[in-house]
Formats: C-alpha cells, structure tokens, sequence
C-alpha cells in the first residue's frame, strides 16, 4: 500500500508528533509499504506545499495523523481528509474533538455514569478573576490542590498544580494562553494508570495490559518535562494490580472508548485512589506513539510487535 504519515502540527506537540510520526513510517516501510512522510510546520503550513500535500494524500491508500494536540487531534485533519475520500487511522472528526476537549469529554462521560474528577471549567472573565474561581471551587466543594489545564491540548502543556490559593491567577493566566478554555480540578490522589485501547481489523475492541506511570520523583507530578526529559519516569507494564481491578479498568477504557465513539486507537489515561473509585482523567485519540511511549508499551507486554500494532492500525483505516 501507498501510505503517508503525516506529522509536526503546530500544536506545542510538534516534536512529540515527529517522534510519534517516524517510528510509524519506519515500521510500515519494514511491513513492505511505501511511506510517504509529509510534515506541518510549527506555522501550520505543508512543508510540501498545500497543493502538493493535497495531491500526494489523494494519490494514497491510507493516511496516519500522527498528530498530536490542537489541529491534528481535534478532528482538524480528520474533516479536511475526509473531504479528500482518503482512509485514515483513528477516530473521526465527532471523537477527536470531543476527545481533546477535555470539558465536553468529562460532560459525556458524566452522562453516561462513567467517573471523571469533580472540576469547573472557566471561560471569558472568570479566567483573569481569581476570587471568583476561589468562590466557585468553594460552591462545588473542591479543595486545594487542584490541577488547572489548557481545555484542550495534550502533554501537560500549561498544566499546573496548584497547593496554594495565591498561585491560582497565574496558572490560570498560563493554562489560558493556550486556550480560551480552562479547567480546574480536583487532585485525585491516587496511582497513575493508561490503559491502551485498539481496535481490531475483525470489529474487536480491547484494552491491552494496564501500565503504571512512576513520574519523576523530582517533578511536582507527571509534567512535560517528566514525559520527555524527567529521568526518572518509568512505566511499569503489566501494572501490579489486583485481578479484578485490572479487568474493570479494562472494561471501562473499552466503554470510554465506545462512548465517545472512537476509532482505531486511544489510550485512557485512569487514577485510581488507594480507597474508592477509580477516576477517568483524560482520553487521547492519537497517543504518542514512539516504540518508547506508553501506547505500544503496553501491546507489546500482550505480545504484539510495534510493527504489528501499525499494521493493525493500517488495517482498520476508514475513509
Ligand atoms: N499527548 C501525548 C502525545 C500523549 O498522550 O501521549
Ligand atoms: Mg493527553
């Protein structure tokens, strides 16, 4: 098959997707496949050239989005490929911008029973107004500390905990530079566990082996410098969790994944306190994707290769 993989983006993932976008090429060329490689720059313009990329994507068989964040994961790049008829891998436009939009992705979980942490997204003036943010954790009982984030985007850019109330505005002030929309949520204490969800090319869905993220120890909690520079970050995959534990959040990530209707890939990204219920935290529809990161990690702990995993993927492309 002809396939492209396109990367880069102008989300502030642009070199996550590179990474992501090269280990795939480099596997589908093993797999036999002639790989294209096309690149959005930091700008959001074609390296190629929009006219060219548009000719070359029509001329392929299949299109990876090995993007991440805002214009590649949203559902940005979905549309504009299925305006060109070509099949891709993953999620359509629906579930990639529910799925980075991390407020309408807690609002359908909620509907459908599905646990997210307690938060308030805040917009428009709130977002230069701390007291009234203090006001409104006050009104929905949620204590210090809470994590403040981006509404969208991915790799914990502009994410901040904040354990005092005197360091809200600016963590608000840096979560809104990123977007118009800001999240504050409560801290759920607990372990950090990713469950990777994959379709198969027979209709089958599942979640592989749960990992467990120890972040840097350094790090006030799984930051971007704990995910692309913090030493001491390690994955432990299969997770050490109790047996019946493990098939919930398997069962569950399976129904995150149906729920927002998903495709392909996702991984769902859990905390689980020591006491109670587990916490969905996020869902990302293109995960990163190096042979390193947590995605194929956790496949490869059920047995399958990282080549393997992207000939799956290319196997459930959908136009
Ligand atoms: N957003 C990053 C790439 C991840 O979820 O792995
Ligand atoms: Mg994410």
């Amino acid at each position: 098959m002809k396939v492209a993989v396109i990367s880069g983006g102008a989300s502030p993932e642009h070199d996550v997707s590179l990474a992501s976008g090269q280990g795939i090429a480099r596997a589908a060329a093993e797999l036999g496949h002639t790989v294209l490689c096309l690149v959005i720059e930091p700008d959001g313009t074609w390296r190629d050239g929009q006219h060219e990329a548009i000719e070359l994507l029509q001329f392929c068989d299949v299109v990876v989005p090995a993007l991440h964040g805002q214009g590649g994961e949203d559902g940005v790049i979905q549309g504009f490929l299925q305006q060109l008829g070509v099949p891709y891998v993953g999620s359509g436009v629906a579930a990639s911008a529910v799925g980075l939009d991390k407020h309408l992705t807690k609002a359908v979980l909620r509907a459908h029973g599905l646990p997210v942490a307690p938060g308030i997204t805040l917009r428009g003036a709130d977002l230069a107004d701390p007291e009234s943010v203090l006001q409104r954790l006050k009104e929905a009982s949620i204590d210090l500390p809470v994590f403040v984030k981006p509404g969208n985007g991915g790799s914990s850019f502009g994410v901040t905990r904040v354990t005092d109330s005197a360091e809200l505005g600016r963590a608000v002030a840096d979560a809104a530079g990123l977007d118009s929309q800001v999240l504050v949520e409560q801290e759920i204490r607990g372990r950090e566990i990713d469950l990777a969800v994959m379709e198969f090319p027979d209709g089958r869905i599942e979640a592989g082996p749960a990992l467990e993220i120890h972040s840097d120890p350094a790090r006030p909690f799984f930051d971007t410098t704990a995910k692309y520079a913090g030493a001491g970050t390690r994955f432990v995959v299969p997770a050490p969790l109790d047996p019946a534990l493990a098939a919930s959040l398997r069962r569950t990530a399976v129904e995150v994944f149906q729920t927002l209707g998903c495709a392909g890939l996702a991984r769902v990204d859990f905390f689980v306190p020591a006491d109670g219920q587990p916490v969905v935290n996020e869902v990302n529809t293109f995960p990163g994707f190096t042979p390193a990161s947590q995605f194929p990690r956790m496949w490869a702990a059920a047995g399958m290769s990282y080549p393997e995993l992207v000939h799956n993927l290319l196997e459930t492309a959908r136009a």
